[in-house]
């Protein structure tokens, strides 16, 4: 590969149409992922359109869990994507190291929901995904790279163009795809949902849901094992989630990965949000699961220990508050940890996304799939996003009452005006 601006490439992988190299960018001197078509293809043949159409798909997406498109280079002798470098190494490559726990297979799988949500809110349905397009950062990061086979309403005549080249099903990886992708490849948010549950499936019972030999027969699809039968130690209400993505008829699965966020969003609330980024850390490295004790399946006895000590929090919260009244007339809002149980909640979405702080504190990335739990009075909540000015509301929070915050991030986005 000889492509002017990059030093010191490495092979990552070979495709069916690109090499994949990780580089050097120059003069930046950063790390980044180049996507070129492979030598013997020509720039103007065919061959080419599913690199450009997967450019056009990844520039109308932006977000932390979907890899970053930096530029798009056609010379007379190539085309490359230039791409985010991600540090770390594929999901495939952390299930064929050791068995996750429970906890980072929640963690790994609300970041990917979130990731998801996105893609499907710009009218985009991934249609390729499994471990291998999953990368886990040592960051904490989880991004979904790889749209090669993506398709996009939004792409009209090129997409085509593009499905011709390459054909119903001659790409993608039959035990992922959905019964539907596999009989007649018009597919659309759903089948993503179903390849969510298969990567799900697999991370918990260490096995895909149905035989290899079966993976291209759409009705072997009827007869997957539940998951609680099939795993051990998994909380019923994950097997029972998984197991609604792997329904055989889209409309029996979840309508939307908003609900699959939310729900898995609930579940780290029980895990310890703080905590999620660690491990995926311990899964992109290989290093042992880093676990913390307030866990999912935690013993009855650790759930009570929580919770004691979330009322001691409490207590401490709470007389921390008294004293402060005393300098001040103001109501005195107190910070997140404490969730007191005289406390309202707050909801907020962002479009297209952003990272909330509540009274300077990072809370999390939208889309958030739980309400926050906030003590009365008043809160300052921050929305912030690399490409758009900070947006900056005051809420009151009154004991038992929600509010939400709806804010749009006024940035230049392309996300072709779709909503979820
Ligand atoms: N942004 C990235 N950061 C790190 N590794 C990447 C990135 N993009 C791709 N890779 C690596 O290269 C492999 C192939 O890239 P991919 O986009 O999936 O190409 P293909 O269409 O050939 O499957 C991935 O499985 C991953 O190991
Ligand atoms: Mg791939």
């Amino acid at each position: 590969m000889n492509l002017e601006g990059f030093s010191e490439l490495h092979e990552l992988a070979v495709g069916t149409l690109a090499h994949v190299y990780r580089a050097t960018e120059l003069p930046l001197g950063r790390a980044v992922v180049l996507k070129c078509l492979k030598p013997t293809l020509l720039p103007d043949s065919a061959f080419a359109q599913p690199l450009e159409r997967e450019s056009r798909v990844l520039a109308a997406l932006n977000h932390p869990n979907v890899e970053q498109l930096y530029r798009f280079i056609k010379t007379e002798r190539t085309i490359a994507l230039v791409l985010e470098y991600v540090d770390g190494r594929s999901l495939r490559k952390a299930l064929d190291d050791r068995q996750l726990v429970v906890e980072e297979v929640i963690a790994i799988g609300y970041e990917i929901a979130k990731g998801l949500l996105h893609v499907h809110a710009a009218g985009v349905v991934h249609a390729d995904l499994k471990p291998s397009n999953l990368i886990l950062g040592k960051d904490g990061s989880v991004k979904i790279i790889d749209f090669g086979i993506a398709r996009a309403s939004a792409l009209g005549g090129l997409e085509a163009l593009a499905s011709r080249v390459a054909g119903p099903g001659f790409f993608g990886t039959p035990a992922y795809m959905s019964p539907e992708q596999l009989l007649s490849d018009e597919i659309d948010h759903r089948s993503d949902i179903y390849s969510l549950g298969v990567i799900l499936y697999e991370a918990l019972a260490g096995r895909l849901p149905i035989d290899r030999r079966d993976a291209r027969d759409a009705s072997a699809r009827k007869h997957i094992e539940p998951l609680e039968r099939v795993a051990e130690n998994v909380p019923l209400a994950l097997c029972r989630l998984v197991m609604r993505c792997l329904e055989p008829l889209p409309r029996e699965r979840f309508r939307s990965a908003d609900q699959i966020v939310s729900d898995l969003g609930g579940m780290i609330k029980e895990i310890d949000v703080r905590d999620t980024a660690s491990l995926v850390t311990a899964a992109a490295r290989g290093t042992p699961p880093n676990v913390t004790p307030r866990s999912v399946v935690a013993s009855e006895t650790k759930r009570w220990g929580s919770t004691m000590v979330l009322v001691a929090l409490f207590l401490i919260g709470l007389v921390g508050v008294a004293l402060l009244d005393r300098q001040r007339s103001v109501p005195v809002a107190r910070a997140l940890p404490m969730a007191p149980a005289n406390a309202g909640t707050l909801r907020v979405t962002a479009v297209p996304w952003a990272e909330v702080w509540i009274d300077g504190e990072r809370v999390d990335v939208t889309p958030i799939g739980f309400p926050i739990p906030l003590s009365s009075g008043v809160h300052e909540v921050t929305f912030r996003h690399p490409k758009a000015p900070e947006e900056k509301r005051k809420i009151e929070i009154r004991p038992g009452e929600p509010v939400t915050l709806n804010v749009t991030m006024k940035g230049p986005f392309n996300l072709r005006g779709a909503t979820p």
